[in-house]
């Protein structure tokens, strides 16, 4: 039995509050209803001028959502505030000095993130194919697994191929500038959450999902698929030269962002005039003057003539780098 405190229902707010602030709440019974009135428990004896009495309530079971009480205190200042969640699987970073713990930070991670079936340390982003370094700390595998965002459904393999789930609101962003009819071409698709996105907030003609990694490309059909999207086309190989194939675009999407300065003229030769390139870069704040004025001149001499429609720091991209979205529009 619980000590609690009957009150009429519309006073239920405005007491369950007073006694908040008071520090007179039982945070570890669930407030039940009984007729009009509320059965509010409570830790005093009383509480105001309403009527007391003992009631059976459900015991609150508090679960512990901050992993790092599962972990030593001397460790706790250098574990990483953030980590991605793709589908059920967590993938994490952690500094040199924690990988003697890195068990421990799998387990504590997988006991308080309930859609987790396993966590991968994440040992960085290798090669041409932008592919991670994954490795097993906690739960059970594959790493494939079937991701939702923005009202689309994506398998992928984080093992396998590039998938960034920080990326959200920018595919939401860009689907949000596209017309009817638009043919796009995204250069570096991955899995296709740019052309899935797309796809389910706009009505494109076309969107072609370039990719090298034939993994990648694989997981854009069974995507486009999964989500009954048939004007998703899929295509492995370099962009550079699937693009020569390809008609001209309303636009392009350019995810490449360590060297996608290097397919621009590409990608503009492609863009219908007053089309829109949407490139993200990597730079630092004190270069992007000069990045940008030295990337127009460039175009412009070889006649590929273009202005900057949007600038602006994509924040949520990567914990470790600043990348930039430049969208340029061509003239
Ligand atoms: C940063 S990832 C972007 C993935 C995807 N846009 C996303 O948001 O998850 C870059 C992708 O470009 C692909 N890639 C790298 N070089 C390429 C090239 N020359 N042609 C086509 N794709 C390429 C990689 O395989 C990788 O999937």
């Amino acid at each position: 039995m619980v000590r609690c405190i009957r009150v009429p229902k519309v006073d239920g707010n405005a007491v369950r509050m007073r006694l908040k602030d008071q520090g007179a709440l039982d945070h570890d019974h669930r407030i039940r209803s009984d007729g009009n009135d509320l059965l509010i428990p409570i830790l005093a004896d009383s509480f105001e001028d309403y009527a007391v009495c003992d009631a059976e309530l459900e015991h609150i079971d508090h679960k512990i959502t901050d992993y790092r009480l599962y972990l030593p205190e001397d460790v706790r200042d250098i574990l990483p505030n953030s980590y991605d969640n793709i589908g059920d699987v967590l993938v994490v970073k952690l500094v040199d000095e924690l990988l003697p713990l890195k068990h421990e930070v799998g387990d504590a991670l997988l006991r308080t993130s309930s859609n987790t079936r396993c966590v991968l340390l994440d040992g960085g982003v290798k090669g041409e194919l932008r592919v991670r370094d994954l490795e097993l700390i906690a739960g059970v595998g594959p790493s494939e697994t079937k991701h939702r965002e923005s009202g689309v459904v994506m398998m992928t393999d984080p093992a396998k191929v590039y998938y960034n789930p920080r990326l959200a609101t920018e595919r939401e962003r860009v689907a949000s500038l596209v017309k009817d009819g638009e043919t796009i071409i995204d250069m570096f698709a991955g899995v296709a959450p740019f052309p899935l996105t797309i796809c389910r907030h706009a009505h494109p003609k076309v969107v072609y999902a370039i990719d090298l990694n034939h993994d990648a490309v694989e997981y854009a059909k069974i995507n486009a698929g999964l989500n009954h999207f048939d004007n998703i086309v899929p295509l492995e190989g370099d962009a550079r030269e699937v693009i020569k194939d390809l008609p001209d675009a309303d636009r392009v999407i350019m995810n490449l962002p360590q060297i996608a300065q290097d397919f621009l003229p590409d990608a503009l030769s492609k863009t219908k005039v007053g089309g829109t390139v949407h490139m993200h870069k990597i730079l630092e704040r004190a270069e992007i003057e000069k990045f940008c004025k030295g990337l127009i001149d460039d175009m412009g001499k070889r006649g590929l003539h273009c202005e900057i429609s949007e600038l602006k720091e994509l924040k949520t991209y990567s914990p470790s780098a600043s990348v930039y979205v430049i969208d340029l529009k061509r003239r």
